[in-house]
């Protein structure tokens, strides 16, 4: 699915459009205000104290700004950052060297935290909590172990898979924060100041339009944009009106909330063939030929917060709201899915 337009999940393309678009300091990174200002604290006492920032666990869906904000975090600390992830480090030799190579006070990025190895992992844990080194190499008789201090450093982790990081390295972390969707306004200043950047000319309308499908995800935000200025640029005279950016975006077949077609299989899935559910993650992965993983990773958080789809206790349930986008009577609505989203009493058929 490396090909999905509107998904949050780094394609070939974001590459270089990622890195020159992202902000460098706190003050450029857009919305997430309740994140901002909590850093913002952290890191202001750590640098009053003479310390090294507390361990920052960040995790939401992909493209929201988990790397960017690792980043910004190093620069206003003022200190280097070394980037990993989760599945490069195999031995817990690798994560000793990793950590015994840090200057005082450096940040250590682990991207995709949730995926290292529990041996791994341990050599974590005293490092994280005492600044202190004790792995074994070796095997059998010649295996010994080896203690060292490390320098004071600070440890981010990020992931999109928060339930999957264990209980023992998520409690080591000082600070925790949860990455959510963003407002259409933040996406909207974001698109302005990327537009800014790649010196495309657009009209408040344009922007509305491109921010309304951009899922609340700036790397959907600025994918779409640069979509959207090549067919300004092929199509009219270049300036991303609101009309150039609807039709740019139909032609993407994209809807008016950044639903692709593959979402709108999910919906129909649930909708036409288990009449509105509650069905099973794996029966409706089954039935369009995808991951199950994906479909709760990536299709499924966006559904959810437009209220679209519903997790319950007896499997996925499409709501209201879902019919009414699909244009589907609500009527049709099963009985099952009412009993699963309303347990107590399901209200009146319309
Ligand atoms: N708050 C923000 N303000 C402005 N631009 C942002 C912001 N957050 C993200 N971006 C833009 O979106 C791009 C993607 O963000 P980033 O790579 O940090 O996401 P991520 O959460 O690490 O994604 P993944 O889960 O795929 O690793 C950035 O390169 C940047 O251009
Ligand atoms: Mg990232």
């Amino acid at each position: 699915m490396g090909e999905r337009l509107v998904s949050g999940s780094l394609r070939e393309e974001d590459a270089s459009l990622d890195v020159s678009l992202r902000p460098r300091r706190l003050a450029e990174y857009v919305g997430q205000d309740k994140v901002k200002e909590n850093l913002r604290i952290a890191i202001e006492a750590a640098h009053q104290r003479g310390e090294s920032l507390d361990h920052v666990l960040l995790y939401g869906p992909p493209g929201l700004g988990k790397t960017t904000l690792a980043r910004i975090i190093a620069a206003e600390m003022g200190v280097a950052l070394r980037v990993t992830s989760g599945p490069a480090i195999e031995r817990p030799g690798d994560m000793a060297a990793i950590i015994t190579n840090l200057q005082p006070h450096d940040v250590l990025f682990i991207d995709e935290i949730h995926r290292l190895s529990h041996v791994v992992e341990e050599v974590l844990y005293p490092a994280m909590e005492e600044f202190f080194l004790s792995w074994v190499v070796g095997k059998g008789m010649g295996a010994r172990s080896i203690n060292l201090k490390v320098p004071p450093f600070t440890l981010i982790g990020a992931t999109t898979r928060f339930a999957m990081v264990s209980a023992p390295l998520r409690n080591r972390f000082g600070l925790v924060h949860r990455l959510d969707y963003y407002q259409g306004e933040d996406i909207q200043t974001l698109l302005r100041r990327s537009a800014s950047i790649l010196g495309v000319g657009v009209q408040e309308g344009g922007i509305e339009e491109i921010a309304r499908r951009a899922r609340g995800t700036p790397r959907v935000a600025n994918r779409l944009l640069k979509r959207v200025r090549d067919y300004a640029q092929v199509m009219a005279d270049g300036v991303v009106t609101a009309e150039v950016a609807r039709e740019a975006l139909a032609r993407l077949e994209i809807d008016s909330l950044g639903l692709d077609e593959v979402d709108h299989r999910v919906l129909r899935t649930l909708v036409e063939k288990f009449d509105g559910g509650p069905v099973g993650l794996e029966t409706i992965a089954a039935s369009i030929s995808e991951e199950s993983d994906t479909i709760m990773d990536v299709y499924e958080p966006y559904l959810m917060q437009l209220g679209f789809l519903a997790r319950t206790p007896r499997g996925r349930v499409a709501t209201r709201l879902a019919y009414q986008h699909l244009g589907i009577p609500y009527t049709t609505q099963g009985e099952g899915a009412q009993a699963a989203l309303w347990p107590e009493a399901p209200p009146p058929k319309e």
